[in-house]
């Protein structure tokens, strides 16, 4: 595995790829790698001959300092497990390799980027899709692959390409879980025994709300205060939002059908918790 900190050899080496007809997958990351990314790595390797991994900790899309101070990061492992997944180069460049001391360019996806983490987190879309972006210029690959855990960055994501004309076909990932449902994250980590022993009532209210609909429930609302009632009364959780949304523009669904989708987000103790479900 090639690892590059500096854009010009990533570039002269997948200049090279390209010359010799090979096509190559993206794989964004910020690093502390988990199944949810290796499961990632494993759809590139199926689209492309070259797999690249960029690490990143972009600082940009963290609107909350100690959220970026806490980010958890090891290095050494991260690279350990890209190399035993076959993983052809990875980009771990410095802040300053991505973003020039004068910078002021960037990238926002209006209407997708409003609401649910747009709302809670200002600024952190617009610091994503401007990073996504720019490691898409520099790689310029034929895939990304993005997972559906963070559905909201997804769909901005695909938005991006689509208004912007990236050519390049986004690949979505499915959710990876834990054994007892809990989203695999990177900040799982973070959770007290107690917490991570709460956090798994998140993804259970939403497989309760689903099992609602499937029993024939089809108002949004009914279906999200379900969700919510088992939630309120935990002391450790608190809810940001619980909303059934369309599944392209992320509007407030009017009535609940197969591709409608339960976000969630909610703090355990100190740790900020996404999810969401298909119907
Ligand atoms: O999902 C992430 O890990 C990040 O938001 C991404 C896409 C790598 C951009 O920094």
């Amino acid at each position: 595995m090639q690892e590059f900190s500096k854009i010009e050899p990533l570039r002269n080496f997948l200049s090279t790829c390209r010359q010799e007809g090979k096509k190559i997958a993206l794989v964004p990351t910020m690093g502390y790698l988990h199944d949810g990314h290796l499961s990632l790595i494993k759809i590139a390797r199926n689209a492309a001959n070259i797999v690249i991994t960029s690490i990143f900790v972009n600082p940009k899309q963290f609107n909350n300092q100690e959220d970026l101070i806490n980010y958890p990061q090891n290095l050494e492992r991260d690279l350990d497990l890209l190399k035993r997944h076959n993983v052809d180069g990875v980009f771990i460049p410095e802040a300053s390799e991505i973003y020039n001391p004068n910078f002021e360019s960037h990238v926002f996806v209006e209407n997708l980027s409003k609401n649910f983490e747009g709302a809670f987190r200002p600024g952190h879309f617009q610091g994503v899709s401007t990073v996504v972006a720019i490691l898409f210029n520099i790689i310029q690959p034929h895939f990304a692959v993005f997972g559906e855990k963070d559905f909201q960055q997804l769909r901005i994501i695909e938005k991006m390409v689509s208004d912007l004309q990236f050519n390049i076909k986004i690949l979505r990932a499915p959710i990876v879980r834990e054994p007892d449902g809990l989203a695999m994250s990177s900040r799982n980590v973070r959770l007290s025994t107690n917490e991570r022993n709460v956090a798994v009532l998140l993804n259970k209210a939403l497989f309760a709300a689903k099992d609602c609909y499937l029993d024939g429930e089809k108002n949004p609302k009914v279906l999200c205060d379900f969700a919510k009632a088992s939630l309120n009364s935990v002391k450790e959780i608190r809810l940001e939002y619980l909303e059934l949304v369309e599944p392209n523009d992320l509007s407030v669904a009017k009535e609940a059908h197969p591709s409608t989708r339960l976000i969630i987000a909610a703090w355990v103790g100190n740790v900020r918790l996404i999810d969401n479900l298909e119907l």
